[in-house]
């Protein structure tokens, strides 16, 4: 598939308005992306756990204008209120997908938006976020033409979501999401996420994720910096190699199960994250010193108890904690006993693995 396959022929149904609703779940990458080329294309290939209680539900309303617009029209609210401060990412997201979707200049939009967790907690809401809202453009795009396949609505919805950010491509549909070409996996594009098309062992279709809050403030560096110092980065080649490898890597043990091995690279490629950040110019970390207790705790526990608890971290100084759902009852009392204390006011998230992104009725 390429981009022009996302282009539409003249569509055969003319629709003056309506509205539509979504829910789409926020993700947490076990490799990671980091590093990215012109037009949204991933440096390396990545894959994610879609969660469940993380999500953004988005309505879009649309009106169809007297005569097409010369500029995109749309107002956007969060939690009912006006949010002129999100314009300027949606218009940049409305340029760069107007190519694929031509009737964004014929209507007028009311986009409102909420988040199940809070705004800035670090949790990533432009993943979210960008996949309902690309998915509330395809319901419009599917009652334009009809005769759309699923398959093809899921991957243009992904293929949009991924022009606003790139996790986004990764929260569409599926409990296990890859998105970027990898030789290994048969399908894979860096045009639009897949669900992963290899065995998967039953212990990984409920796996936990509890999302530790250790610093909910704005954080010195975004992700767009970041992917950023990527270019010129003494060790990006590797990096990049790297993360073809652990995809390789994880083909087995994603069939087999194998908690120890799926651990160490999970771990690995968190703190590959946070090296990047620690050896580009300029550098920063964005980790803060309870990230590393927790991180301590966690290794402690698990030597101490034999349990599958690990850890994994976004571009921010929050905690992921993985564990299988066999082990909930064990983890969570030790979260709430040892981790809860490092946490902004002793917060943090129970989630789990969800299976990807559902209209609202
Ligand atoms: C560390 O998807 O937020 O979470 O494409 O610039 O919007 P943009 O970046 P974004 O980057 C996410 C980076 C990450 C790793 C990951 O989710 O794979």
């Amino acid at each position: 598939m390429t981009v022009k396959e996302f282009i539409p022929s003249p569509y055969t149904k003319p629709v003056a308005s309506g509205n539509t609703r979504y829910k789409s779940p926020s993700n947490i990458a076990l490799v990671k992306y980091w590093g990215k080329k012109e037009n949204q294309i991933p440096a390396n290939p990545s894959i994610s756990f879609t969660l469940n209680e993380c999500a953004t539900v988005t309505t879009l309303s649309y009106r169809k204008a007297d005569r097409p617009n010369d500029a995109f029209s749309f107002e956007i609210s969060l939690d009912g209120k006006k949010e002129e401060g999100f314009k300027p990412k949606i218009k940049t997201f409305f340029e760069r997908v107007y190519p694929y979707l031509p009737f964004l200049k014929e209507y007028h939009f009311e986009i409102e938006t909420s988040n199940s967790f809070p705004h800035s907690s670090g949790i990533a809401s432009s993943a979210s976020g960008m996949s309902a809202l690309a998915l509330c453009l395809m319901e419009i795009e599917r009652n334009l033409d009809p005769g759309m396949s699923a398959d093809f609505f899921n991957r243009k919805a992904s293929f949009l979501a991924r022009l606003g950010s790139g996790s986004a491509a990764r929260s569409i549909k599926g409990s296990l999401v890859q998105w970027g070409e990898h030789a290994g996996t048969e399908g894979s594009s860096d045009l639009y996420g897949i669900e992963y098309p290899y065995k998967v062992h039953s212990v990984f279709n409920d796996y936990c994720d509890t999302i530790l809050l250790v610093d909910k403030g704005q954080k010195q560096v975004s992700s767009t910096v970041g992917h950023d110092l990527m270019h010129n980065h003494p060790f990006s080649k590797q990096r990049f190699d790297q993360a073809h490898e652990n995809l390789s890597k994880l083909r087995s043990i994603f069939e087999s199960g194998n908690l120890d091995e799926f651990i160490g690279l999970v771990e690995s490629e968190a703190l590959t994250l946070h090296a990047m950040m620690m050896t580009s110019r300029p550098y920063f970390i964005l980790m803060k010193p309870n990230t590393l207790e927790i991180i301590n705790r966690i290794w402690a526990y698990r030597e101490a108890t034999k349990t599958h608890v690990c850890f994994t971290l976004d571009a921010g100084a929050n905690v992921h904690v993985l564990y299988p759902k066999n082990e909930k009852a064990l983890v969570e009392r030790f979260i709430a006993d040892e981790l809860a204390g490092y946490c902004q006011n002793g917060q943090f998230i129970h989630d789990h693995v969800g299976r990807g992104a559902r209209k609202i009725n």
